[in-house]
């Protein structure tokens, strides 16, 4: 096993994978007692005027196979701080695939409306606005969530004001695509949903990257990975890359300007009427797929299927301004390719 000496001041990862533990079944016991009002309503369809409110009891919109669902999650042991957020319903972990509001945690009470005139709006007690959809022209007539995990805004015309495969948070989905100038930002740690340090970025020229940033400024270091799918990428003269193309069998991959494939995520095609599948970066700077079985009740949980990169120990030592571990403790790799921080004296298997 390869061990990377590596000093950084970020958060020790080993207690933080400790905690993670701890809040996912507090969040089960919560969305038990969800009203029988969410359930009822189930053609994805949200008309305008509508709210939700952050409390114990507070009721959510769901896609019409129920497979996932917008709402507030607590965000911490006290429920008095709230997240914005879409999560998969129907698995016992409820992973959370977008959020809104992760450097603004909604206090309880906060409400999120849908309005004609400013679209989605996350409104504090105080009425403070702690998050809403970028401005836009027009009149917002509803909101979808759909069975892909999108929740769009449209006008009466159908027209997509916004759509939260559009914003991504830390987690790309099947079917979602990541235009040039797209970006998806890892959090703070599993608990702790505040921008992150690391980056995965599909820049102007077609090359799809993974960079840290020196928080709190948003300086892109050196990226640590890269594609080589930009156009002026010498050794193969070959189509720059348009797209990031999550497709629905699980399959990741740049589509270049001339419609071919350069694959990120190869692998078999899965079947999507059995797994669920999503992308995340981690928290660690790893980006990986997974896939979840549909139809497991209690056991089932996510696998990984592929990483990038496959050794982020490797990487932290080669990519300036990329740290994993706390000062002094030491980086391997666990069999998925996430890093594990352990102290110097750590005795690795
Ligand atoms: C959603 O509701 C609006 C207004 O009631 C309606 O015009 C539209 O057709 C509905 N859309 C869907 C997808 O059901
Ligand atoms: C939801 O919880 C609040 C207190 O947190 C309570 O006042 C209200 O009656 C509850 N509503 C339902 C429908 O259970
Ligand atoms: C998350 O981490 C950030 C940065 O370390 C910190 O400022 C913030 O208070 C944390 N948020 C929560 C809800 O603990
Ligand atoms: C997804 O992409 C892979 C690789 O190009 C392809 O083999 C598979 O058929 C695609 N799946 C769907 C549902 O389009």
């Amino acid at each position: 096993m390869r061990l990377v000496h590596w000093s950084c001041p970020i958060a020790g990862t080993q207690f933080i994978l400790g905690m993670a533990f701890l809040l996912p079944h507090l969040l089960v016991s919560l969305l038990i007692v969800l009203p029988i009002s969410a359930v009822a309503q189930n053609n994805g369809n949200i008309t305008v005027g509508r709210s939700l409110t952050a409390t114990d009891n507070s009721s959510s919109w769901l896609s019409p196979s129920g497979d996932f669902a917008f709402g507030f999650r607590p965000l911490n042991e006290n429920n008095d701080l709230f997240l914005l957020s879409i999560w998969f319903a129907k698995i016992p972990d409820k992973t959370i695939v977008w959020y809104a509001n992760g450097d603004k945690p909604a206090p309880r009470g906060s409400k999120v409306e849908l309005t004609a005139d400013r679209g989605l709006v996350l409104l504090s007690p105080q009425d403070e606005e702690l998050w809403k959809i970028d401005t836009f022209i027009g009149t917002v007539a509803y909101g979808v969530m759909s069975n892909t995990g999108n929740f769009a805004v449209e006008d009466s015309s159908f027209n997509k004001i916004w759509e939260s495969f559009r914003d991504p948070a830390d987690t790309l989905l099947p079917t979602q695509i990541m235009e040039k100038g797209g970006l998806v930002s890892s959090r703070q740690s599993e608990t702790n949903f505040s921008k992150g340090r690391y980056q995965l970025r599909l820049l102007q020229d077609g090359n799809l990257v993974l960079n840290t940033i020196n928080l709190p400024t948003t300086y892109a270091n050196e990226a640590y990975y890269q594609s080589h799918t930009a156009a002026d990428y010498a050794p193969n003269l070959l189509s720059p890359g348009r797209q990031l193309v999550f497709n629905e069998s699980g399959n990741i991959y740049i589509l270049r300007e001339n419609n071919q494939q350069f694959p990120l995520a190869p692998g078999k095609a899965r079947s999507a009427d059995d797994f669920y599948f999503r992308a995340t970066l981690n928290f660690d700077g790893v980006f990986t797929l997974y896939s979840h079985p549909r139809n497991s009740g209690s056991d089932g949980s996510w696998t990984p299927l592929w990483s990038e990169p496959e050794d982020i120990c490797l990487f932290s030592l080669l990519a300036s301004g990329l740290g994993v571990c706390v000062y002094n403790n030491i980086c391997g790799p666990k069999a998925d390719g996430t890093p594990m921080c352990q102290p110097p004296d750590y005795e690795w298997k």
